[in-house]
């Protein structure tokens, strides 16, 4: 008997969830996002599952030398830009695109000789206060940028601060502070839609697209979860039953002795913990699935394992296979228990679950 705790990659639906992209957005190029290991689902794979992308995503060099180490050819564009010259000198030598988002940048790229002219995305601030230039300081840059010689194509993009949200005012001022410099700068190639902004529609699109988590087949948006928007779930979380107890009533299961049994209640013990990337706060509400019924978690969440209350399955066997999230079980829903956000869960899954990748 194994473990079988599993995170299971569904390449099919991260394929589907691709062409969702181009559904939304069918004028841009699509440059998938797949820092943090592909949001848990690893970069490889899943670059290597995305052949028709035009370009991946990626928040350190690290990163990006992972993807062209293991053979992938499209361009890789460093969405932090690099730290030092060493990095700079690498990113020419390896084809990696550049975004320069603050003036050190500019300064190291025009002081730093690097063996080939580099694709820059110069980044602007349009509202999000993270990265990126002041809309003032653009026109300037942009020209220092565009005569250089270490420049071989510069565009321009800017990222979305509010965009999961539907009304939020951010995202009309920020779409037309982009839209104005993008006529100023007379920039022929822009980005600035992640996921929600591609849900947003086609003001947000500009040439290139920037999707990442409805790739992997969670909802970007608030208002709609990722079924309504025909998304499906990459990733499957899953464990087994390692034990099996009835609690008798009155006695309490677990650290800290949170939960106590009203009734004698059939309990699971299920060989995933905090340990592996479910998270230990989760609420009172949150039920896994065995068997395709609800079996609510009782008693605190501990580092490699947790129970659960099989009331609704009493004759699950030892190794029944429980599913944490995945079909059935949206990561929104754990998200929500948990007080986070379907990203932060679909990352923290930890290396010590294997990831099992299908394709049918
Ligand atoms: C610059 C940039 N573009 C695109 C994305 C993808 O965002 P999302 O996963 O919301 O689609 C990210 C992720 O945070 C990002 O930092």
């Amino acid at each position: 008997m194994s473990r079988g705790t599993r995170a299971v990659i569904d390449l099919s639906a991260l394929q589907h969830n691709f062409r969702r992209v181009k559904t939304f957005a069918p004028q841009s190029k699509v440059l998938a996002v797949v820092k943090a290991d592909g949001y848990g689902s690893g970069a490889v794979q899943v670059a290597q599952a995305l052949a028709d992308a035009d370009g991946f995503g990626v928040a350190t060099f690290a990163e990006a030398v992972t993807l062209r180490q293991a053979g992938i050819t499209q361009p890789i564009l460093l969405m932090e830009g690099v730290l030092d010259p060493c990095e700079l000198q690498q990113a020419a030598q390896q084809r990696f695109e550049v975004v320069i988002h603050q003036d050190w940048q500019l300064q190291m790229l025009l002081d730093t000789a690097i063996a080939a002219p580099l694709v820059v995305w110069l980044k602007v601030d349009t509202g999000m206060h993270r990265l990126g230039l002041p809309p003032q300081r653009v026109l300037d840059v942009w020209d220092s940028l565009r005569t250089s010689a270490k420049v071989s194509a510069l565009r321009l993009m800017s990222h979305l601060a509010c965009a999961d949200e539907i009304d939020h005012p951010l995202n009309t001022s920020q779409r037309d502070t982009f839209a104005t410099l993008a006529k100023s700068t007379g920039a022929r190639t822009c980005s600035f839609a992640n996921s929600a902004g591609i849900v947003r529609g086609e003001p947000f699109h500009y040439q290139w697209v920037r999707p990442g988590i409805m790739l992997y087949g969670a909802t970007p948006v608030n208002e709609a979860s990722a079924a309504e928007l025909n998304l499906k779930p990459v990733m499957q979380l899953e464990s087994s039953v390692i034990a099996k107890s009835v609690v008798p009533a009155g006695q309490t299961v677990g650290y800290g002795a949170t939960w106590k049994a009203s009734h004698d209640t059939p309990v699971a013990v299920v060989a995933i913990g905090y340990g592996d990337g479910y998270p230990r706060h989760v609420s009172k509400d949150a039920f896994v699935l065995i068997g395709g019924k609800r079996c609510p978690l009782v008693g605190r969440v501990s580092m490699d394992m947790l129970t659960v209350d099989i009331s609704a399955v009493p004759d699950a066997p030892i190794n029944a296979p429980v599913i944490l999230w995945g079909n059935g079980l949206p990561v929104e829903q754990v998200a929500r228990w948990a007080g986070t956000i379907n990203y932060e869960l679909l990352c923290q899954v930890t290396d010590r679950v294997q990831r099992v990748y299908q394709a049918h």
